[in-house]
């Protein structure tokens, strides 16, 4: 493990904010991140600026092939919005450190909201594929975080309280938001293991048992960082497989991707809807 001190991720940060702020002059105070097969939502932002994430100065690039690796600043929702179209995810080999970094610059950029969204398999038997849901807690089992190491005080403290990730208010909002468009979305609780594979039956059992509604590999890593620096944060699944292990069927990337875009038109309004009211 490599993980930078204090000094050198300033650094680090501070480079790569200097590069983005000179390429644009907005400080958006809204941060999106799309997750797998949730890219979409960038076409109905109003784009004014595009960085790719190779330009911008100790950004890791994407390696997944559908993710397209840029940051979008312009507006949706009536407000100002920075959007990575493509993360970082732990399979691909980056640290957490790497996967947190673009949290850590937007955030130093005027960020203090951040909209987080990922594909997931279901394992609440209430949950079908193509439905969305508002994640009100998550279960860390990636058996790594991106606090661990040096802590920097002036990001944020070093043992941050997890009593409310996601923030009550815009779990609120967006609940509004679903009701009014008719569209159906459930509540429940995010896990996060490192992937690539998918899991086992006995694995989904046991996830299941333990407290999850949905499984994915991503999203964690972010939302811990953006907790550290007191940020706000709305996190949005889709459900594009259904995790019961005595019904369990193989998954694809492409069945996975399919059933985001089914998705995608639903979320798409959800946060558009509850950029409106903020
Ligand atoms: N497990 C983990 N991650 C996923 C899944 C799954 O079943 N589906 C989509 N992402």
């Amino acid at each position: 493990m490599n993980i930078d001190s204090v000094e050198v991720f300033r650094k680090k940060r501070r480079e790569a904010l200097d590069y983005i702020q000179d390429k644009t002059d907005l400080r958006p105070n809204f941060m999106l991140i799309l997750g797998t097969g949730l890219g979409q939502l960038a076409d109905e932002m109003d784009v004014e600026t595009e960085i790719p994430y190779d330009e911008i100065p100790h950004f890791p690039v994407s390696t997944v092939e559908s993710h397209h690796g840029k940051l979008l600043f312009g507006t949706l929702g009536g407000k100002e919005v920075v959007a990575m179209q493509g993360r970082f995810h732990y399979y691909e080999g980056y640290t957490m450190q790497q996967i947190v970094f673009p949290v850590r610059v937007l955030k130093a950029n005027g960020a203090d909201t951040l909209i987080v969204s990922n594909a997931c398999g279901g394992m609440n038997p209430n949950f079908e594929r193509g439905d969305i849901m508002l994640i009100n807690d998550h279960i860390n089992m990636f058996g790594d975080n991106p606090l661990i190491g040096p802590n920097d005080d002036e990001l944020g403290p070093r043992f941050p309280d997890m009593s409310e990730p996601y923030t009550k208010r815009l779990l609120d909002i967006a609940e509004t938001v679903a009701l009014e468009s008719n569209i159906k979305m459930h509540k429940g609780v995010y896990l996060a293991l490192s992937g690539p594979m998918l899991e086992t039956k006995a694995e989904y059992r046991f996830l299941r048992l333990i407290g999850a509604d949905v499984v994915g590999m991503s999203t964690i890593p972010e939302v811990l960082s953006a907790v550290h620096m007191g940020m706000e944060v709305l996190g949005i699944s889709v459900i594009t497989d259904e995790c019961f292990p005595d019904a369990l069927e193989p998954v694809d990337i492409e069945h996975v991707l399919e059933a985001a875009g089914m998705a995608e038109p639903k979320m798409t309004r959800v946060i558009v809807g509850v950029l409106r009211k903020l």
